[in-house]
């Protein structure tokens, strides 16, 4: 299926934190991958400004290189790349000072929409934000893009929010979650409000309950000193699974479009029953004889940092009043795997009788890897013997139904970086949204803290800690398995 690509205007786009990691793995990549798709239509241009001193061309030496070591699309050829590198360019900047300020104004253009991607530590927002507008550089129509970690609770996001609306209008404000980018999540979208087959069966009379699983196989490697601060709860849970609980949790909005979807999102949020210490399990990986174990891969070998996390969550509103959301996500797990199954209930009387066994319907959004969508349903086993029931799946890989080419997903950056350009803020997170996702974590890590609570130590290449097993079963029910 051939892809429809529809090229965007011309953009100004500052990547403020322009050699770091983030541009380094994730932003020049995409935008080149966009570039090469022919969606960037020639009048873009890259401004990468950062504290180093150096001039555009070795920025540009220093791109190809990312983009080369990044970059696993082979259908990006060399001539295309040195095409991409011309349009970057460098400017030597100082966020807390004055450096680089007047030649960044200098370089942008009027007419073209402008985009500042903050690609720094949330400490520099506010300097940043207060630069743009004491130099003049930014307008009423310029767009600001902000990465997680978006505070690291309720009173340092809304101190970051309220620093940001000193100098720009929440329509301004681009809050990246990059998981909102992903393909498949987008399809979350597009399944249930796309068909009438799901949307009636969409609540606690069919539903009975929902699992989200982000099971990561690698551990936290070099990012220690982040994530000893953040833990999982914060670093994927108020974020990464909260938003896909949104998604599968919120009524119809009105219309695809900005206010409507993050309106409904901040429903779910704010419909969520506080949090009981018994409804949530806290592991940390230990080491093998080949890796470490994740207190020693840190500074403080000490740590009580939680690196797998499993929710039992509550919506209290009439469509989800009695239907569990289990939550769970951590590194160093068996395998990469993530999904959201929607387990609907028996059917109301077994014609067939006892001996056919229990079957359910399970509808499965399979994020990573092989995104896709599968649908067990129950049949007749073929064959004689009587009435035998068992289970097959009704199974849509995106790869295999749409076509070679459509297995080649844009990376969540390259849809997201594309939607500033476009000026949509449908899959960004609003000011509101991420604070009411605060002040429903917020309380949970403040008990750990006054507890002086450990996590339970679980085994690399696991499932996590038993604990998170037990809070399923005692509810009569058992998480699907991570495959391998
Ligand atoms: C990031 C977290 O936001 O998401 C990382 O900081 C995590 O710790 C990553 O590994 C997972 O993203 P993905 O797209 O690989 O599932």
């Amino acid at each position: 299926m051939a892809s429809r690509v529809i090229p965007v205007g011309p953009f100004d786009l500052v990547i403020f934190g322009g050699t770091g990691d983030l541009a380094r793995r994730k932003i020049l990549p995409a935008l080149f991958r966009r570039f090469c798709a022919g969606q960037m239509c020639g009048d873009a241009r890259i401004i990468s400004a950062a504290r180093a001193e150096m001039d555009s061309a070795a920025y540009r030496d220093f791109a190809r290189s990312a983009i080369l070591e990044f970059d696993d699309n082979d259908a990006c050829a060399a001539d295309n790349l040195e095409g991409f590198l011309e349009q970057l360019s460098y400017i030597t900047l100082d966020a807390r000072g004055d450096t680089g300020w007047p030649a960044l104004k200098g370089a942008l253009r009027e007419g073209p929409v402008q985009a500042f991607y903050f690609s720094v530590g949330p400490g520099l927002f506010g300097d940043l934000a207060e630069r743009l507008h004491k130099y003049g550089i930014a307008g009423p129509e310029s767009r600001i893009v902000v990465e997680k970690p978006f505070g690291r609770d309720l009173a340092s996001a809304q101190a970051l929010n309220k620093g940001l609306a000193q100098h720009f209008d929440e329509n301004q404000i681009y809050r990246i979650d990059h998981y909102l980018g992903k393909e498949t999540v987008q399809n979350l979208m597009a399944i249930r409000f796309g068909n009438t087959l799901f949307e009636p069966l969409w609540n606690a009379q069919y539903v009975d309950h929902i699992q989200i699983t982000v099971a990561e196989s690698v551990g936290v490697g070099t990012r220690g000193g982040y994530y000893d601060k953040s833990g999982a709860m914060r670093d994927m849970m108020q974020n990464h699974l909260m938003q896909l609980l949104c998604l599968i949790a919120m009524e119809p909005p009105a219309k695809f479009d900005p206010a409507a979807v993050r309106d409904e999102k901040l429903k779910v949020i704010r419909a969520l029953d506080p949090l009981e210490p018994e409804d949530v399990v806290r592991g940390q990986y230990e080491g093998t004889d080949e890796r470490p174990g994740y207190c020693d891969q840190v500074e403080n070998h000490d740590t009580r940092t939680e690196t797998f996390i499993a929710i039992k969550a509550r919506i209290g509103n009439w469509r989800w009043a009695g239907t569990p959301f289990y939550m769970r996500t951590g590194k160093r797990l068996k395998a990469r795997a993530s999904e959201i199954a929607v387990v609907f209930k028996d059917a109301p009387h077994s014609i067939f009788g006892a001996t056919t066994g229990r079957h359910r319907n399970i509808l499965t959004i399979r994020l990573q890897p092989n995104e896709g969508i599968e649908l067990g349903v129950t049949i007749k086993e073929p064959g004689p013997g009587g009435m035998r029931l068992v289970d097959v799946p009704l199974d849509m890989s995106f790869a295999e139904a749409l076509g070679p080419d459509s297995g080649d997903f844009p990376d969540a950056y390259e849809r997201l970086i594309m939607d500033v350009v476009r000026g949509d803020q449908t899959l960004f997170m609003r000011g509101d949204e991420v604070e009411a996702a605060w002040e429903w974590v917020d309380p949970i890590i403040e008990a750990w803290q006054e507890a002086d609570s450990a996590p339970i130590l679980y085994d690399s290449g696991s499932s996590g800690p038993d604990d998170a097993l037990r809070l399923m079963h005692k509810d009569g029910r058992r998480w699907r398995e991570i495959k391998t």
